[in-house]
């Protein structure tokens, strides 16, 4: 329960998070945890928040805040500060129509969740999880000249769909690996910025050249399903599927065909749409390589969200401006 002392804002965090934030909350606000880790329906949340008077709420990517949640939410609610890049899962128009100050998360999760796409480029690639899944089952009788061969990611050519900061650290990885880079976005980038990268304009007149691609683009209604069967025809056959950005830029069920009949070789996926409800068809086939949404989880990553976020609270409760305000 909160104490009801006057002075300092009401901050409720809608999840765990890292002891050295819920530290810096609880000294700066009458913060509200959820100890037992709870997910909670956006109902729930603005309930919460009516119930203990919020001042600003610390919402996370799985907390969907639809039109209905944020009607909800009680007035004295300044501030939702996501603790990610990522703001899908909020109504922003509901927000903005109703004077709400919604924060993000940039910048801070740019080179984890480039790391995680290297990952997922290379597992795909050299069929990381089959080999893992063999020594887990005890099913490897030795070393074979033919045993589980995937294939070189050096000399291949990988296309970034967006090609903000993410994308551009994924570039920066991939040449590190002798990669041609390929890449498209609203806006061309800098010269300086561009590195030899080749842009095509149209997402689709890259598609041919893309032994891998890579998705760095944000959900919206209009992205929802933006890999689907006729783009996926447009790849190179055997091409690789890499998705770090949200699980429902891509149809599944026309990734799932795909992967099945080789026409894509591999996924390495780290987003799912309704997660953690994934399609069951990546489960069951060898050539995915699957993690749970851990892009951004490395403990500086998740530190340095977690005060950005309060950083973006402590503004708005102060009457400054949002030094990552969305709307
Ligand atoms: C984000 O920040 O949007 C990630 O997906 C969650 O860390």
């Amino acid at each position: 329960p909160v104490s009801r002392s006057p002075g300092r804002p009401v901050l409720l965090l809608t999840r765990r998070l890292p002891d050295a934030v819920e530290a810096r909350a609880s000294r700066d606000y009458r913060a509200v945890l959820n100890p037992e880790d709870r997910a909670f329906s956006g109902q729930e949340i603005a309930a919460r928040a009516a119930e203990v008077g919020a001042d600003a709420v610390l919402c996370c990517a799985g907390d969907r805040l639809d039109a209905a949640a944020i009607a909800a939410l009680p007035q004295g609610v300044r501030v939702l500060a996501t603790f990610s890049v990522g703001t899908d899962h909020i109504d922003l128009e509901a927000a903005r129509a109703r004077g709400l100050t919604v924060t993000n998360t940039p910048d801070v999760l740019t080179d984890a969740t480039a790391d995680i796409a290297l990952l997922l480029l290379l597992g795909a690639a050299r069929r990381a999880s089959e080999g893992e899944r063999m020594i887990r089952a005890d099913a490897w009788t030795g070393w074979t000249p033919t045993q589980l061969m995937g294939t070189h990611v050096g000399a291949k050519r990988l296309g970034i769909v967006g090609m903000g900061r993410i994308g551009q650290a994924v570039a920066a990885r991939a040449r590190a690996f002798g990669m041609t880079i390929h890449y498209s976005n609203r806006r061309r980038l800098a010269p300086e910025l561009e590195l030899g990268a080749t842009y095509h304009a149209e997402p689709e007149a890259m598609l041919p050249v893309c032994d891998v691609l890579s998705l760095h683009f944000p959900a919206t209604a209009e992205t929802r399903h933006w890999l689907n069967a006729d783009r996926i025809e447009r790849l190179p056959p055997g091409a690789i599927l890499i998705n770090t950005a949200r699980g429902s830029v891509v149809d599944d069920g026309a990734v799932i065909d795909a992967l099945k009949r080789g026409r894509l070789a591999a996924a390495g996926l780290d987003v799912f749409e309704n997660e953690p409800n994934l399609h069951p068809g990546y489960r069951d086939l060898p050539n995915t390589f699957l993690l749970p949404h851990l892009g951004s989880a490395t403990m500086e990553t998740r530190n340095a969200m977690g005060f950005k976020a309060l950083d973006n609270v402590d503004a708005v409760t102060a009457g400054r401006p949002a030094p990552d305000r969305v709307v």
